[in-house]
């Protein structure tokens, strides 16, 4: 593991101290903070700022806005909670590198917080523009990297500004890079990896960087269909991507030359026209008009007895249709087994933090990481710019 210049050694006293956060937080449908973990994530690196005598700018984006200013992505509600758990009133610069944001950065007294508004609103910032990033720069003598969600992005705020300052990794970054490390240094074994969602040619290459690595793959939710099809299930009407199968076979030919167990749904939860609940099947033969929503009884003790049994698992994305009631029971059995077993189990991508919530088994993991794209990137080796740019320790 390569360690990162750390934000704990940084000469922040007065100094007004440039913070990249992610605080990309889910929204309820009035736009409040639905699940402020990523805000709450960033306090230590926030507390030690205030404590310091720093005069903190924190910079984030929120949702995709393209350039254009949408009121539905404000920042202004992220302030709210912000203030509401620092016990301190952080003020919102509307105009992000404008002029009032450039008075009210230099009015900061030590251990005060301002917030920029969404940076996204700014098209230089997606598109990294040389002259936003030195606009960004301009407002504070010192960069934190502290968005561990959001280093896998290119942008200004995560390249081009920590190329114009003198440059450090915040605590959450640090623990991100430290724990999520552990899975790709030697992680013990017999290591696990179990694998769901929907989306199979996103979720290949993850797979794949796995291959010789894991000792076995557990495929569940969606991602499952294509792979029993190759193993020549019958899967009655559930939808399956096409145009997978080549990629498919050859990861399975792949799989088994580099010694990686691929273990697939033995029974799957089916949802069948005009009958209520769910009915469970052989995945090998599905009726002609049954959906398949979740992994069935026999696939979660098979999966959860090989998940308990290893020293090292990595979760990423649910085994079924976890919004529907009738078909989270796969999900929630398998994470629950995890809970009493021992070893380093860490969850990771996506809504990930969400669903571990939801389900309640947040006790069966180590590490939850509150990175998406960033932490799939991570754990598959690739190198990611926005640490990429960060001076070694
Ligand atoms: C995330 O939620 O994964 C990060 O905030 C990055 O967001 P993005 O995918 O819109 O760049």
């Amino acid at each position: 593991m390569v360690e990162k210049r750390g934000v704990g050694s940084a000469p922040v006293r007065g100094k007004r101290v440039l913070v990249r956060v992610d605080f990309n937080v889910p929204q309820d449908p009035s736009g409040q903070v639905a699940d402020d973990r990523r805000i709450v994530e960033a306090l230590p690196t926030l507390n030690h700022l205030r404590a310091a005598g720093a005069r903190t700018i924190l910079l984030s984006h929120l949702g995709r806005p393209e350039g254009h200013r949408d009121p539905r992505l404000s920042l202004r509600p992220v302030v709210h909670r912000l203030s509401a758990i620092l016990g301190a009133r952080v003020p919102l610069a509307d105009d992000i590198v404008g002029v009032h944001a450039l008075e009210q950065s230099v009015r900061l007294a030590n251990g005060d917080f301002l917030m920029l508004e969404n940076l996204r609103f700014h098209p230089g910032e997606e598109a990294n523009d040389p002259g936003f990033a030195q606009e960004l720069a301009h407002l504070g003598e010192l960069f934190v990297e502290d968005a561990f969600g959001t280093v896998h992005r290119a942008h200004a705020s995560t390249v081009g500004v920590p190329k114009r300052l003198p440059s450090f990794a915040g605590f959450l970054v640090q623990r991100e890079v430290r724990e999520l490390s552990r899975l790709l240094e030697a992680p013990e074994r017999p290591y696990a990896v179990l694998v769901g969602g929907a989306k199979v040619a996103d979720k290949l290459p993850l797979l794949t960087s796995f291959l010789g690595k894991a000792d076995s793959l557990l495929i569940g939710g969606a991602l499952a269909f294509p792979f029993l099809k190759a193993r020549g299930a019958n899967l009655g009407a559930t939808a399956t991507p096409s145009g997978l199968e080549g990629a498919v076979d050859e990861f399975l030919h792949r799989a088994q030359s580099a010694g990686t167990e691929v273990l697939l749904p033995s029974d799957l939860a089916v949802e069948r026209r005009g009958v209520v609940g769910a009915e469970t099947h052989p995945a090998a033969s599905l009726p002609a008009d049954a959906d398949a929503q979740d992994i069935g009884p026999e696939t979660r003790t098979r999966f959860s007895d090989r998940l308990v049994r290893a020293r090292t698992v990595f979760w990423n994305g649910p085994l079924g249709r976890t919004e529907d009631s009738r078909f989270r029971d796969g999900t929630r059995a398998v994470l629950s087994a995890l809970g009493g077993a021992p070893g380093f189990h860490v969850a990771a991508g996506g809504d990930t933090a969400r669903t571990v919530e939801d389900l309640g088994v947040a006790g069966s993991f180590q590490f939850i990481s509150t990175g998406g794209g960033a932490a799939l990137e991570f754990v598959q080796g690739i190198e990611l710019p926005g640490l990429a740019v960060l001076p070694d320790a």
